[in-house]
């Protein structure tokens, strides 16, 4: 495997270290063009990127931005939706342009349309620079669960039983979950130039010993990362536990 593995002391140190692999890049492409995941994880990320784009440190004032997931069926104001999340985490509180941001929409009348559109304008964008992956306890990518097509696109999904309990925390019912998402595809994933994959917690360590040591199988998604050319894994010491020999602990 070529990946570079970063382990950090703890989800602090995982989020300012991943914060400087966007900046630098953000910095030496202005007009970068990067794909970002919602979730717990990529949080201490985004405030680090926050608090750089505050202080001058780097300007997202050219850069693009692609969601890389959204819930099937919620509103865009409605605080559960990825919209909102990446809307009060990051967009609305540094200088990207809102033109430059881009969220599927998962209440658009026709999903396929929205979805072949979501994968061409990334494509006329140029494709991803920089991709920031979060991992599911089952091994999942953006909403690409097991049984993903290595070479799937922007679709339609049906979210697993397992991501749909994982996600219940922010619903007041664990029926309220949508049973379906919008996204990227491991296709479109292993698209971009580069990508960095974030986890942390115990909870991560085994699904991370999978994916990076484990057999490359559609029953894991984020296996196929392994063949990526341009993967930086950037763990907390918790979700690298086993990982054993094969992590160099870097920082
Ligand atoms: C969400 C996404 C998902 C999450 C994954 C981990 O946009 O891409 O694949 O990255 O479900 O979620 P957290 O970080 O909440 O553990």
């Amino acid at each position: 495997m070529r990946a570079k593995i970063i382990i950090t002391d703890n989800y602090q140190l995982m989020s300012e270290a991943a914060a400087r692999l966007v900046i630098e890049q953000i910095k030496k492409k202005p007009n970068a063009v990067l794909g970002l995941a919602t979730g717990a994880t990529p949080i201490g990320l985004y405030e680090n990127l926050v608090k750089a784009a505050w202080l001058k440190t780097v300007s997202l004032s050219q850069t693009k931005a692609f969601l890389l997931d959204e819930y099937v069926g919620l509103n865009k104001a409605d605080s559960r939706s990825f919209h909102y999340f990446i809307k009060n985490k990051l967009f609305d509180r540094v200088d990207i342009k809102k033109e430059n941001t881009f969220i599927p929409d998962g209440q658009a009348q026709d999903l396929k349309k929205e979805c072949a559109s979501y994968e061409s304008l990334i494509k006329r964008h140029g494709g991803i620079d920089l991709l920031i992956l979060g991992i599911g306890l089952n091994g999942h990518l953006a909403f690409d669960e097991p049984g993903s097509e290595i070479d799937s696109k922007t679709r339609v999904v049906k979210l697993k039983e397992q991501t749909r309990r994982a996600n219940a925390a922010y619903f007041k019912k664990p029926s309220q979950v949508p049973r379906q998402g919008i996204t990227i595809g491991l296709g479109t994933i292993m698209k971009a130039r580069k990508i960095i994959l974030l986890a942390a917690g115990e909870n991560k360590a085994g699904v991370i010993r999978r994916a990076l040591k484990g057999k490359i199988t559609k029953s894991v998604p984020a296996s196929i990362l392994q063949t990526h050319k341009n993967l930086t894994v950037v763990l907390d010491q918790a979700a690298a536990g086993e990982l054993m020999a094969g992590g160099k602990r870097r920082k």
